[in-house]
């Protein structure tokens, strides 16, 4: 591009969890757990996003509490809200607005391919919100508004991600040049990376090795929430469906057994081995062994992450604080952004 200078990108981590009630063991091992390890390395933003949260209900009675127990569950996971951005998504109203101009970029073929609006909608698609099916345009927005490199989630999440990549290519090009008043050229926006991976990336339910661990599956043992006790953690591990045969030694032998493999996996996630490790040390023993160890281990990670988010929840304005402290600093950020934006697009601004 002629004059054009390519833009170089800080390296800064964002992602988002919806509070939809139920934050399980899938939500900490595929995501909030990366968060906390993320921290040590780059700069990090971690948004509860309650926007996000309104699509597939507008009314949530309890969304709010929903909101404040996500942004517990990311204190007591570790993520310090000093150091890095704790907030929730509609205190910072760039998202929304971001989200406008990219419903604007993004395709209606783009949005159809969509896995998750097609599971959510289900068969009544004329009737599913507008929202729903915009949804990712705002998740893209929520991620480059702050122009961010990495976004660890779950595998659940991949194809949004790719969406995201889509979304500021094709703004990239279409915009392309010299146009910003702080000199912006080539490349706006980055083409953030996903950051998914490891043995947990896709936790599936305790009761069907080919269901993913959900919050909106109606059985309560198909998952492990962070806030159950021990009591019930050890009693959901114990009841959750397994096959007849003892371990294998090794992954391949994980191959046609999906709850074996999401056991191993849950192990292996909570231990911060690989199924190999784990498989090494339990190859050829009984479910009854590797469940109780696999009780053990999880009593001993999740129980204390539980026990702070009840001691955070029972301080509803600690925790309101750290949200205002969080949107100011995002607003900071993300203002500037929309700036930029509204020069590249040429939209009069104040
Ligand atoms: P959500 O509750 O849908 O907002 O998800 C929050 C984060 O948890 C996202 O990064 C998801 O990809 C991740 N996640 C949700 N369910 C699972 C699961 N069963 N296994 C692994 N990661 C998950
Ligand atoms: N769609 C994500 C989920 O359901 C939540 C989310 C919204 C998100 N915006 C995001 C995740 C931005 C990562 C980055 O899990």
């Amino acid at each position: 591009m002629a004059g054009g200078q390519m833009t170089a990108f800080k390296e800064r981590v964002f992602s988002g969890v919806q509070p939809t009630g139920n934050l399980h063991l899938g939500n900490y091992l595929g995501a909030i757990r990366r968060f906390v390890q993320l921290q040590e390395e780059r700069d990090c933003i971690y948004c509860v996003v309650d926007l996000h949260a309104i699509t597939a209900q507008l009314v949530q009675p309890d969304l709010r509490s929903q909101t404040r127990e996500v942004t517990a569950a990311f204190l007591a996971a570790g993520i310090d809200a000093r150091r890095h951005i704790v907030f929730n998504q509609s205190q910072v109203p760039a998202h929304a607005e971001l989200s406008w101009i990219f419903d604007c970029v993004a395709r209606i073929g783009w949005l159809n391919r969509m896995t998750q609006f097609k599971e959510m909608a289900g068969k009544d698609r004329e009737n599913a919100s507008v929202g729903l099916f915009a949804y990712p345009c705002l998740m893209a927005a929520d991620i480059l508004v702050y122009r961010a490199t990495h976004v660890p989630v779950g595998e659940d999440q991949k194809q949004h991600l790719e969406l995201t990549r889509d979304i500021a290519q094709k703004f990239n090009n279409d915009f392309a040049g010299p146009i910003t008043e702080r000199g912006f050229t080539e490349g706006y926006f980055p083409l953030t990376e996903p950051l998914i991976g490891g043995p947990a990336a896709r936790v599936m339910s305790l009761r069907d090795g080919t269901k993913k661990m959900s919050k909106s599956d109606p059985s309560d043992n198909s998952r492990i929430n962070l806030t159950d006790d021990a009591d019930a953690i050890a009693q959901k591990i114990r009841k959750a469906k397994t096959d007849p045969e003892a371990l294998p030694s090794e992954e391949a032998g994980l191959a046609a057994r999906p709850e074996a493999d999401n056991l191993v996996g849950i192990y292996a996630g909570l231990a911060d081995q690989t199924k190999a490790e784990v498989l090494a040390g339990y190859g050829n023993a009984q479910f009854s062994t590797f469940k109780s160890a696999l009780v053990d281990l999880a009593v001993a990670k999740l129980g204390p992450i539980g026990q702070e988010m009840t001691r955070l929840v029972a301080d509803p304005g600690h925790i309101d604080a750290v949200l205002a402290d969080g949107a100011e600093r995002a607003a900071a950020i993300a203002e500037e952004t929309m700036r930029d934006v509204k020069d590249i697009v040429g939209l009069i601004r104040r």
